[in-house]
Order: C-alpha cells, then sequence, then structure tokens
C-alpha cells in the first residue's frame, strides 16, 4: 500500500509494506544522495529488523553511522539534539547526506529537528516504530524536543522525505505501544466527516487485540489519510490542522503535571485517550453519547479513562493540570484553546473560559 499526498509542492509517499528495505535503497538512488548516512534507531526495536537495515545500508552506503537512541519523554532533549549534529559536522554531512530514523515518536521528533536544523535542511527518512508513530507523529512534519519541563516547546515543521511502514514491525510492537497508539485513531475516527470510519473502528475491536493484518492497513490507511486531509492546506496550524489537537489541551497538561513528579508517566497515547474524554466532558457538561462510546472503548483496550491520582499528591497534581491547560501552545488570549466536539464529524475551536467547569473535569476526570 502507497499514500502520495503533496506537501510544500512536492509529492511524498508514505509506504506500508512487508520488506521496506528494497523501498529505502530504491529512495537513496532516486534522491541523488551523496551516501553518506546516519541511521539512528531505538535501542528497544528488535535487533534483527535493525541489523537488516544496517546490512542493506552498507551495500549502498559509502559512509554508514550508527546511533543507538532511547525512546524515553525525558531523553526527547537538546543533548539527544546536539549529538546528532555534531555527528553531522565531524563527518562532513551535505545536505544531500541522509538521516534516516528508526523508533517511535520521541527518537523520531528530535530525529526530525536535527535533519531541519542542520545546513537548514538535509534528506531525511522515518522508519516509524509504535503505534502512535505510525498512524501520527511519521507524518504532518512537526518535530521538537521537550525544553524546561515544556512539551515539545522548541521545535519547527520539516517533512520526511519518505516514510516506511513495516508490517513485520508492527507484530512485534509490544502491547503498550500498540494499544497507546489508538487514542489517536480514536481521535481522527472522531473528527473525520466519514462515520464509517468511526464504526468500523470501535466494531472492530476483537481485530484490534489480534492484530488482524488486514484490519491494521485498512485502519492505518484511514487514520493516515484523515491526518493529511487536516493538516495538508494548513502546515503551520492556523485553522482546519487544529482539529487534529482534539483531545491534546488536557492530554497535554497532564502529561507535563505526572512527568513533574513521575518521569515517563504516561505514554502521550494514553493521556490523549484521558484528554479526549476531559475535552468531551468540558464541551458537554458531562453529558453526552459519545463520551460513553470513547470511555467504552478505551477501557476496552485497557488504556486509562481518568488521571490516576493514586500515585501523586491529589492537591498538587489537580493545580498542576490547571497551570499547564493555561500554558497550552495553542493560547492566543487570556484563554487556553481546546477542541470542542459535539458530533462525530464535528469538531470546533474553542475556548476554556469557565473556571469552575475546568476545576469540575478534573476532579470528575481523576479516580
Ligand atoms: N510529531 C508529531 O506530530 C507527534 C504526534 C504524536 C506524538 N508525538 C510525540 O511522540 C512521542 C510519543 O511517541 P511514542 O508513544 O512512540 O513514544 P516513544 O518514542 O517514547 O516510544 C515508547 C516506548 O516504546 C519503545 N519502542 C519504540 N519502538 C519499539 C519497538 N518497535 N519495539 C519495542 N519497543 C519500542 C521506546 O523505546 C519507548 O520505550 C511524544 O514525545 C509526543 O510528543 C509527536
Amino acid at each position: 500500500m502507497k499514500i502520495s499526498y503533496k506537501v510544500n509542492n512536492s509529492s511524498r509517499n508514505i509506504y506500508f509494506e512487508k520488506n521496506i528495505l528494497k523501498l529505502i535503497l530504491k529512495d537513496i538512488e532516486k534522491l541523488e544522495s551523496d551516501k553518506k548516512i546516519l541511521l539512528i534507531f531505538d535501542k528497544n526495536i528488535d535487533h534483527k529488523f535493525i541489523q537488516n537495515i544496517k546490512n542493506a545500508l552498507k551495500i549502498v552506503g559509502s559512509k554508514v553511522i550508527i546511533v543507538e537512541a532511547e525512546g524515553n519523554k525525558i531523553k526527547k532533549n537538546e543533548k539527544l539534539l546536539f549529538k546528532i549534529i555534531d555527528i553531522f559536522i565531524r563527518n562532513n554531512f551535505t545536505k544531500r547526506s541522509i538521516l534516516i530514523c528508526a523508533g517511535g515518536g520521541v527518537v523520531g521528533d528530535v530525529a526530525g529537528l536535527a535533519a531541519s536544523l542542520y545546513l537548514r535542511g538535509m534528506l531525511y527518512f522515518n522508519i516509524p516504530t509504535t503505534m502512535t508513530s505510525i498512524i501520527d507523529s511519521c507524518l504532518g512534519g512537526k518535530t521538537a524536543i521537550n525544553y524546561k519541563n515544556i512539551i515539545n516547546s522548541v521545535g519547527n515543521y520539516y517533512h520526511p522525505n519518505a516514510i516506511y511502514i513495516s508490517t513485520e514491525v508492527i507484530k512485534d510492537i509490544p502491547d503498550r505501544e500498540y494499544f497507546a497508539g489508538f487514542s489517536e485513531i480514536l481521535k481522527c475516527a472522531l473528527i473525520s466527516k466519514k462515520k464509517n470510519f468511526m464504526n468500523f473502528l470501535i466494531n472492530n475491536q476483537k481485530k484490534i487485540l489480534n492484530r488482524d493484518e488486514k484490519f491494521l492497513k485498512k485502519i492505518c490507511y484511514e487514520t493516515l489519510n484523515t491526518k493529511i486531509f487536516f493538516f495538508v492546506n494548513d502546515v503551520y496550524e492556523q485553522k482546519e490542522r487544529l482539529m487534529l489537537n482534539f483531545g491534546h489541551t488536557f492530554a497535554h497538561a497532564i502529561e507535563m503535571s505526572t512527568d513533574l513528579l513521575k518521569k515517563d508517566f504516561y505514554r502521550h497515547g494514553e493521556a490523549v485517550g484521558i484528554g479526549i474524554l476531559c475535552e468531551l466532558y468540558y464541551a458537554n457538561k458531562g453529558k453526552n453519547k459519545i463520551f460513553k462510546t470513547v470511555e467504552k472503548f478505551l477501557n476496552e483496550l485497557n488504556l486509562p479513562t481518568k488521571i490516576n491520582n493514586e500515585k501523586f499528591n491529589k492537591k498538587t497534581l489537580h493545580s498542576d493540570i490547571y497551570k499547564f491547560l493555561f500554558l497550552d501552545k495553542k493560547k492566543l488570549n487570556k484563554f487556553p484553546r481546546y477542541i470542542s466536539l459535539k458530533s462525530q464529524g464535528k469538531p470546533r475551536i474553542d475556548e476554556l473560559d469557565n473556571d469552575t467547569l475546568i476545576n469540575e473535569t478534573i476532579i470528575k476526570m481523576s479516580q
């Protein structure tokens, strides 16, 4: 399967195949690279998969440098960013050299930022290896590091030349990294104009649990195309791309406040699931059929539906979440912005302007 889209007047491909190596080698030739390659990979990926990439690259690469990294929000920092850039400089990489990243959203976001900054942009290939990165972070060009305890506070937009999704990788993703991606899939189904997408997703729980290949191919296709629909004419997030932030105003506040106390407590996708419920609660004053549907879906996949209070000081966590809501990147005026959804396929941008309701949402959504 191949999905093609156009961004900044240039065509880009997302491949979804069993054997991605042949495609990568073909693209290295097609893009007329100087064959200096840096392969950065997440240390938790199956070693055989990485070894196969290394072996294939050695055939075409005059120089291949390998860097192991760790997909952990705390490591999504300037240290890793400059480690990559230092290697480019030491080895005289040019704009025609290639950075290949195999990893989840953390390694991908940092690698993408490094590729965009070095010489103001070089060739960049992305091989996403968690469900969150496969259906979300590999696409759309957002790159970033976390800085001063603020998620993605330093970043920009830089699109990979190509994205290679391996069906072999999906089979081996650990359960936690597999299921966490379904919150972002659910988000896309909720904001999509296609009602069928939502029904197809929530009526096929068994296929999700069994990692049914045909089903996953279809669900990835729908999710990636939904993301393309919302960002492709609004890369810098002024209008419709904002809708992809559904659940994220609360999710980022929850992630930042829990990370302050227990590093890397929630996976991004897990926080997004809770964030979607918080924003549905806020938008509908707690009364909405979709809320129940979302809660049931997340419960069936064993994803959290409440902010975990047991591991934290309740009062501190509440006030931190409140504080971080007001630090949200989308905020323009006095109040933070969020995506309000009253019915499937009809998201709209709104403000969190009711203090009592913000506090009620945090309390009701905590356990
Ligand atoms: N750029 C975007 O548009 C975008 C969108 C969504 C999320 N994000 C970012 O992505 C990050 C979250 O991504 P994530 O959930 O992939 O987290 P992650 O990269 O931290 O990966 C989660 C865990 O999975 C491990 N891992 C990765 N691939 C594996 C594999 N194949 N097998 C075994 N273990 C593997 C990692 O080592 C890590 O422990 C956040 O920083 C978030 O801000 C960015």
